[in-house]
């Protein structure tokens, strides 16, 4: 494997249910499927990522207690004690979330650097053996999705094929734009792509048509349909993107490929 820098993915669109979870699991499955080594890094308090990934509930730390570690500056536990390997996945690790997460801006708010808590976190040398690391965003935007974007090397956002989602992605350029402070930000941007996407539909079209024209050479060419086959296959462990025969993961084998390249 080409040894060059851990690359940080992110998962991000400030609006709810458009996939990124989904999308991080298949991003992160289609990457190790290639020989390369993941750590995923979960900020859902449902933890969907991890028990996608097999994790069963311990005592160990979640991310919660490694940000709070590092804002202390006590060392309570290594950080490879975090860090659990998938019993389902080769090559994929990954660090889940619990309850407690929801209460982590507060305790960021308090740290002497409020924006680079996470970047700190990532850049130790435990982190330095994996090629990349795929981070799950949480909602919305706050002091967390700050400090995880400005850690972020490579952004996908993915979209649903509405006008409320439309309108989100150019808040999410904009966001990013601001905190790496650089209108230049096409070398972050893996691409956008238009999931829960059904061809049948009439406004889903127009939509995906609208988003490619308004961001040209951003738009990933093949949608995520929406199908149930996609919802099932992360519970059932027959993951799309290695599913020769589905189109959603031709969708998704080409953001992994696309992000090899990138
Ligand atoms: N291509 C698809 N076809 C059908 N269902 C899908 C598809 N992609 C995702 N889903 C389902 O849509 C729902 C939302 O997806 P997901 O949880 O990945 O979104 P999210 O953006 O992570 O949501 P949240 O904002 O709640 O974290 C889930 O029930 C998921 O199984
Ligand atoms: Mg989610």
């Amino acid at each position: 494997m080409v040894n060059k820098k851990t690359q940080i993915i992110v998962i991000d669109n400030q609006k709810g249910g458009c996939a990124k979870t989904t999308t991080s699991m298949n991003v992160a499955v289609g990457l190790a499927d290639k020989g390369y080594k993941i750590c995923c890094l979960d900020f859902d308090m449902q933890n969907d990522l991890s028990k996608w990934l097999g994790y069963e509930q311990d005592r160990k730390p979640t991310i919660y207690d490694l940000i709070s570690q590092e804002i202390s500056d006590t060392e309570m536990f290594s950080i490879d004690v975090c860090i659990r390997q998938s019993p389902i996945y080769k090559n994929i690790s990954f660090i889940p979330s619990n309850q407690m997460i929801k209460n982590i801006i507060t305790i960021i708010a308090t740290s002497n650097q409020p924006t680079t808590i996470f970047k700190n976190i990532l850049d130790k040398d435990i982190f330095k053996q994996f090629d990349y690391i795929v981070i799950d965003c949480p909602n919305g935007f706050d002091l967390l999705v700050h400090n995880i974007l400005l850690a972020c090397d490579k952004l996908i956002i993915p979209v649903q094929a509405d006008y409320i989602s439309y309108e989100k992605v150019n808040l999410m350029l904009k966001t990013l734009m601001t905190i790496k402070n650089t209108e230049e930000i096409e070398k972050y941007i893996v691409g956008i792509l238009v999931t829960l996407h059904n061809k049948s539909r009439n406004s889903h079209k127009e939509t995906f048509s609208l988003i490619k024209q308004s961001y040209p050479n951003m738009v990933f060419d093949l949608p995520v349909p929406n199908h149930t086959e996609v919802a099932d296959s992360v519970l059932n462990g027959k993951i799309s993107i290695l599913n020769k025969n589905s189109e959603a993961g031709a969708s998704y084998r080409a953001v992994v490929e696309k992000i090899i390249n990138h």
